[in-house]
C-alpha cells in the first residue's frame, strides 16, 4: 500500500482519456496530471525534442513525489517510454503495449489500422508491438496530424461538420483496407471518438489508448503493492500555457468543474 500520487503526463489534455477512466477505477488514488499545452503538438516535432519534453515532464511529476508514472500520450510513449522506462526510479506504463494487447484480442480477421500522429507512425511503435503479439497480424498504419489541433482548441465542439469531414478524408485508407479494429492511438484520438465511429462504421471496434492505458496501471499499481489505503482520491491538474482553454475542454470531457485545481508551471525551469 502507498499513498504518494500517481503521476500522468500528455502533450496536452488527451491524456485526459487516461485519467477520467483512472478516476473511474482507481477512485481512491491521488493523481497529478501534466499537460504540456505550452509545447502540444509533439507529434510533428523531431524524436530528439520529443525525447527532452517527456524527460521534462517525467522530471516535473518526480518533483511530486509519485508512486509510478503512466505516459499517457502516444507520441512519448513511442519515443522515449522506452528510454524513461530505464531513467527512472518508479515504475511506468505508456499506451503501447496496454493498446496492443487489446486490439490484438479484438480482431476477428487479424486486420487492424491505427491512427496515431506523425512521429507515432514513423516510430512503428504500434506495429512493433502488435507483431510481438503476433507477427501474423496486418497493421494498417495512418498518421492524422489535424487531429491533435482540432481537440486542442475545442474546434470539435462548434465545427463537428468540417471535423467530420477531415475524418473522412484520413479514414478513407483503412475502410478500404477492411479493418475491422482501429487503434486510437493518440490519446487525443478518443475525444473525437463518436466522429471516428460514425467514419469507419459500427461493425469496426475502436480502441481507446488512454482507457486501455488506465485499466493497465491498476495492474501495475497491483503488482507492486502500490495500490493507496481507502481513498478519497482526487486530481491535481498543471498546464504549461493557457489554463482557461485547458479548463474548458477538460470541463466538458470530464463532466466537472476542473477550474481551481489546475496551475501553471515552468515546464522549463
Ligand atoms: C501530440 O502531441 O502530437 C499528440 C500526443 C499523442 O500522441 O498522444
Amino acid at each position: 500500500m502507498d499513498n504518494r500520487p500517481i503521476g500522468v503526463f500528455d502533450s496536452g489534455l488527451g491524456g485526459l482519456t487516461a485519467v477520467r477512466e483512472m478516476l473511474r477505477i482507481l477512485p481512491d488514488e491521488q493523481i497529478v496530471f501534466f499537460g504540456d499545452t505550452g509545447r502540444v503538438p509533439y507529434g510533428n516535432r523531431s524524436q530528439k525534442i520529443i525525447a527532452h519534453y517527456s524527460r521534462q515532464d517525467a522530471e516535473f511529476l518526480m518533483s511530486k513525489n509519485v508512486k509510478a508514472i503512466v505516459i499517457a500520450c502516444g507520441t512519448a510513449s513511442s519515443v522515449a517510454g522506452a528510454l524513461l522506462e530505464k531513467e527512472l526510479p518508479v515504475p511506468l506504463t505508456g499506451v503501447l503495449e496496454p493498446t496492443a494487447r487489446a486490439a490484438a484480442a479484438a480482431t476477428k480477421n487479424g486486420r487492424i489500422g491505427v491512427i496515431a500522429t506523425e512521429a507515432t507512425i514513423r516510430s512503428g511503435s504500434f506495429q512493433q508491438a502488435l507483431h510481438s503479439i503476433s507477427p501474423k497480424l496486418q497493421v494498417f498504419s495512418k498518421s492524422c496530424p489535424l487531429f491533435v489541433p482540432i481537440v486542442e482548441s475545442g474546434f470539435m465542439l462548434e465545427h463537428p461538420d468540417i471535423t467530420k469531414e477531415v475524418a473522412e478524408t484520413y479514414l478513407a485508407p483503412l475502410r478500404e483496407a477492411d479493418v475491422d479494429t482501429v487503434i486510437l492511438g493518440c490519446t487525443h484520438y478518443p475525444i473525437l471518438k463518436r466522429i471516428i465511429g460514425e467514419v469507419v462504421g459500427e461493425q469496426v471496434r475502436l480502441i481507446d489508448s488512454g482507457r486501455e492505458t488506465a485499466a493497465y496501471c491498476r495492474t501495475l499499481l497491483e503488482q507492486n503493492d502500490l495500490l493507496a489505503p481507502a481513498g478519497p482520491g482526487d486530481c491535481s491538474f498543471y498546464v504549461s500555457d493557457r489554463i482557461d482553454d485547458f479548463s474548458k475542454v477538460a470541463g466538458i470531457f470530464l463532466r466537472e468543474d476542473v477550474h481551481s485545481s489546475v496551475q501553471l508551471v515552468d515546464i522549463d525551469k
